[in-house]
């Protein structure tokens, strides 16, 4: 909102016929407000919302890579300091969480969400709507989230933004459905404020139109008691989509099936009175719509309080609260994956001459990554200044980046130049999101060339990655000594890669995404079904000729400055749980955390099931030659899966349970469970 020119619709407003704005200009919204409370006929007000996803002024990590802590309380945190620092610049709904699980890294809005597994994505839920709704103590400590996309958006054909999804009831039910049952779950201890429906086509039916999943899944059989709003056009889009004659008939649609306002078009404001007079549409719908809309205003306290106070808007306009900053730079710390550290490069001594090399290092604005609005630049941490913070002897030479031309010059110096080389290489903001999406997933550009050049220097060459989505990095693992995934960090990337290139901070962060080799490959993800025929040895198995079968870098995968060992796995059947244990030891020599991951496989079922499921998680700090036993009781309820009906089953049978460091590497017993 920060055009002069822009139409704001007063005149909407003062007529009733606006309910909500989407934007993050306090003062102008409270001039909307003013409008809205003191001149239209019923003095409803507005709900302002916006698309704060992480984080409005302090940006933490993009969801993909937060995710990767596996550290609940602090998504929640984060979540909660985006809630305040929305409320104090007027935004009292947020479009977030993002709960679309994700397995094409081709689809640019991965970035967006917590990664490719429902188990993880419905912890992430969980922890989000409580940092966003969980205190409602006083106005200022909380939002109405808008959960989205609903629903399965993220299996668009071919990773291609906006396209056609079609899948399995029994696949809806067990991969996209649970994040989104989730957070009705949790926001039922406050009120479940709001969906949004995606922009797909769900077997053929737009999820804007759809009363399967809005009428009878989200309100029905959930209890969803907030509204639905519909993305971006949505509406209008069902006409495109070939499901609706033309708009009215779009609205009616979308009304009839559950969905409560319109965004970005006037369509319910055009069509719907008429189409209750002409006997199209029950009056009762939207009666329904407007309860659930004012039952979310009136929780946010709107009626009471519609204005932002201007010292909040000031104290928020002048600096970023210190406490802040210190919780996007431990987000960021926490989500640093390092993928590969040969020789043990990493991490570099302090008084290393280090070549920083790439122009996303140089970059302060690239750090926040897509969708981010509202942070300053003068907040954001380059990874150069980051260097620079913590006292490194540094030279930069940007070299070159995601795109242009190589500067053959500043290749040359940096490779001359200092003890080691930190090159910095990946995507720019705008190569991840929505319409983003990408046919080639390896690094864009001259940057493999680029890194080709400075590994023929002889020097060592630590790789850091900046980018949104997976990457196909078969080349680089191949090649490069080091690859410390560091994605878009938010506002403190720079000092969070700088404590981990130093050692002052033991990676501890794991791949919430599987990593392909090669584009080709993808989808991969490490929950797959398995075929009758496991990828093997044999020509005729499910593989490619040219790519390996399996993950670069899969699920759950991480490295840290010291290694952990798994001992000992114990699964004892109590009755109603399982009760899991397993021994895990710091065999290095310096103090980690650990994120230990327990899977399970359901071996014999009447559908095909994956051939492993994550059921629990706990971070583990343990110092050298500690080993500390790691207890998970997973009740036994969770070992079931929905059926084509959607109906949930519990069928006695094999079962094996694991225990690991990753997806991949993990120890294993095997158990028969009756339920
Ligand atoms: C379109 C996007 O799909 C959605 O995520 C976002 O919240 C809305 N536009 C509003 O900006």
């Amino acid at each position: 909102m920060s055009a002069a020119k822009r139409d704001y619709h007063e005149d909407d407003i003062r007529a009733g016929l606006v309910g909500s704005v989407m934007g993050n200009d306090p003062v102008k919204a409270n001039e909307l407000q003013k409008i809205a409370v003191e001149e239209s006929r019923l003095g409803i007000p507005l709900i302002i919302g916006f698309d704060v996803i992480h984080g409005l002024r302090g940006v933490f990590p993009i969801a993909i890579a937060e995710a990767g802590s596996f550290d609940d309380d602090l998504m929640e945190r984060t979540a909660r300091m985006a809630a305040e620092e929305s409320r104090a610049y007027g935004i009292s709904w947020n479009f977030a969480p993002m709960l679309d699980v994700a397995r094409d890294a081709r689809w640019g809005r991965v970035s967006e969400g917590p990664g490719e597994d429902p188990y993880l994505a419905s912890r992430f839920a969980r922890a989000k709507i409580r940092g966003l709704q969980g205190r409602t103590d006083s106005a200022e400590t909380y939002v109405a989230a808008c959960v989205k996309h609903f629903v399965a958006y993220s299996t668009c054909e071919g990773g291609r933004d906006y396209n056609t999804t079609s899948m399995s009831v029994s696949q809806l039910y067990n991969v996209y459905l649970p994040p989104f049952k989730a957070a009705v779950e949790e926001g039922a201890a406050t009120a479940m404020a709001s969906f949004m429906a995606s922009f797909n086509d769900l077997n053929g039916v737009p999820c804007t139109v759809n009363a399967w999943t809005l009428r009878d899944i989200l309100k029905g059989a959930y209890g969803m008691e907030g509204f639905v709003v519909s993305d971006a056009n949505g509406i209008r889009e069902c006409v495109s989509h070939g499901i609706a004659a033309n708009e009215r008939d779009a609205g009616v649609q979308a009304a009839k099936a559950g969905l409560d306002m319109d965004m970005g078009t006037h369509i319910f404001r055009d069509h719907l009175k008429k189409a209750i007079e002409d006997g199209l549409l029950p009056v009762e719908v939207v009666d329904e719509a407007v309860r659930r809309i004012l039952t979310v205003k009136t929780w946010l306290g709107l009626f009471e309080r519609p204005y932002t106070p201007e010292e909040t808007i000031r104290a928020y306009a002048e600096a970023l609260p210190e406490s802040h900053a210190a919780l996007c730079r431990e987000a960021a710390e926490k989500s640093i994956v390092l993928l590969k550290n040969e020789g043990n490069i990493l991490p570099i001594k302090r008084d290393a001459k280090v070549s920083l090399v790439g122009s996303l290092a140089g970059n302060a604005g690239e750090v926040v990554g897509a969708w981010s609005m509202g942070w300053e630049k003068k907040d954001c941490v380059s990874i150069l200044d980051g260097l620079r913070n913590a006292g490194a002897t540094v030279r930069y030479y940007p070299c070159g980046g995601p795109e242009g031309e190589l500067n053959e010059d500043e290749i040359q110096s940096a490779c001359n130049d200092g003890d080691v080389i930190v090159a910095v290489v990946g995507e720019l903001i705008s190569m991840s999101g929505e319409a983003s999406s990408k046919a080639d997933i390896t690094l864009p550009g001259k940057q493999r060339e680029l890194l080709e050049r400075l590994t023929a220097s002889g020097k060592p060459v630590v790789t850091v990655l900046m980018n949104g989505r997976p990457l196909a990095l078969g080349w680089e693992a191949e090649r490069l000594p080091v690859l410390l995934e560091a994605w878009h960090l938010g506002i403190q990337m720079g000092n969070a890669v700088a404590s981990v290139i130093f050692g002052d901070v033991n990676p501890s962060g794991k791949l919430t995404s599987s990593f392909p080799f090669v584009t080709g490959q993808e989808p991969t993800y490490y929950n797959h079904p398995n075929t009758g025929r496991p990828a093997g040895k044999s020509k005729f198995t499910s593989k490619y000729l040219d790519a390996p079968a399996k993950a670069l870098y899969p699920f759950g995968y991480g490295l840290s400055y010291t290694t952990f060992a798994y001992e000992n796995l114990r699964v004892t059947d109590t009755g109603d749980s399982l009760d899991i244990a397993v021994t895990v030891r710091n065999t290095g020599s310096r103090e980690g955390t650990e994120v230990a991951q327990f899977y399970i496989r359901d071996v014999t079922a009447s559908l095909v099931r994956p051939v492993k499921e994550l059921k629990g998680y706990r971070r583990v700090a343990l110092s050298p030659g500690e080993a500390r036993e790691v207890r998970l009781t997973l009740s036994k309820r969770n070992l079931g899966f929905y059926d084509n009906r959607g109906e949930y089953v519990l069928e006695d049978g094999l079962f094996r349970v694991y225990a690991g460091g990753d997806s991949e590497n993990v120890l294993e017993q095997e158990l028969d469970v009756r339920f």
